[in-house]
């Protein structure tokens, strides 16, 4: 629990995976707080992710796009906001493949309109102590590392799918509000994550999913390409350090110094479930299956997070196994 003032919190895309948690955690420690959800409840968006938070807090949720200006700008006639916590997204890799126009609309279009409506509400040069525009971002916006190096926040930005090109571009245009106009604005490039409540088209769920169904387990490539993965709870806890003392117009890496190949981390997901289930060790491993690699597949993203680690003195809680192991539960409830 906190002594700070309440304030009054636009989230969009609470209804997703990451929102949904970082909804449930501030519900929980910040009750007097007025959250409003605002969410298209697009296929990865689902009301039942807020179950949790029923009863908690003072939270409502509109169904609506963050591309309507209109809504928007009436949302914050009437709640007054002081806070934006942006995670409204189209955050599939693959779909941005099949359709970059929806990822351009939400992301950069969706964006720029939230911005727009909170320089109306806030005016130029509004103060940090009061107002926040918080834009979630993803460490995607780098490109693709080689073997060795990490990702810092000077890293020049080089995004090579149609999604990060679209994160990247609403980035760029959140600082480009801050110089110009002085709107308050903190960002964070954050790594894969993983927990309960993700879609289920993303590497870790598709796996669990496929071991629960007996299906083959689809690995792109030779599964060597390497992400950083970070526990959803882990990330609200940094999302709540930057938006409380994050500085003003600085971006913060978020990530689990916890590299995997895909392979690797498929074969330890099979060991996790087989544990679970009391199978065999090698019964979930002799479903992988190789599938042919996503176009443009980056290799490898790390995460150097020493800045928001010395600065506001977040690190990582979660134990790597244990976070998958509860997500694995959660995927198969009969265990
Ligand atoms: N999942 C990750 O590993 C990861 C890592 C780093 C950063 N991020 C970023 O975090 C944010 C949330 O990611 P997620 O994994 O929870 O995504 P998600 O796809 O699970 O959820 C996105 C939510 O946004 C909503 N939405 C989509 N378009 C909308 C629109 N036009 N108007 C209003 N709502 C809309 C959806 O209905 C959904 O509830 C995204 O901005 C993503 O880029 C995700």
């Amino acid at each position: 629990m906190n002594s700070r003032p309440p304030r009054s919190i636009l989230v969009t895309g609470g209804a997703g995976f990451i929102g949904s948690h970082a909804v449930e955690h501030w519900v929980k420690t910040y009750p007097e707080d007025r959250l409003v959800v605002l969410d298209k409840l697009t296929y990865a968006g689902h009301v039942a992710n807020l179950a949790s938070c029923n009863g908690l807090g003072k939270w409502e949720l509109v169904q609506g796009d963050i591309c309507d200006a209109s809504l928007v700008g009436d949302l914050f006639s009437k709640h007054q906001f002081d806070g934006v916590l942006h995670l409204a997204a189209e955050s599939h890799v693959d779909r941005s493949i099949a359709n970059p126009m929806e990822f351009v609309q939400t992301n950069v279009v969706g964006t720029l309109c939230l911005l727009n409506v909170a320089l109306q509400a806030w005016g130029e040069h509004a103060d940090r102590e009061r107002y926040l525009f918080y834009h979630i971002s993803t460490d995607e916006v780098y490109g693709s590392l080689g073997p060795e190096g990490l990702f810092s926040e000077t890293t020049a930005y080089d995004p090579r799918s149609p999604y990060s090109a679209s994160k990247a571009a609403s980035d760029h245009l959140v600082r480009a509000y801050h110089h110009t106009y002085g709107l308050p604005v903190v960002l964070s490039n954050c790594s894969n994550n993983y927990g309960p409540r993700q879609y289920p088209e993303k590497l870790i769920p598709v796996v669990v999913q496929a071991l629960a169904e007996g299906r083959s387990i689809p690995v792109y490539g030779a599964g060597a390409n390497v992400r950083d993965w970070l526990y959803v709870g882990d990330h609200v806890r940094a999302m709540e350090a930057i938006f409380h003392r994050g500085r003003n117009g600085e971006t913060y890496n978020v990530g689990g110094n916890n590299e995997w190949n895909n392979l690797d981390l498929v074969r330890l997901l099979c060991r996790v479930y087989d544990q679970l289930h009391g199978r065999p060790d090698g019964t979930g491993e002799a479903q992988i299956a190789f599938v042919t690699d996503r176009k443009g597949h980056d290799l490898r993203y790390a995460i150097d997070a020493t800045k928001i680690r010395n600065e506001l003195g977040w690190t990582p809680k979660t134990n790597f196994e244990e976070g998958l192991l509860q997500t694995v539960r959660f995927y198969s409830p009969a265990i």
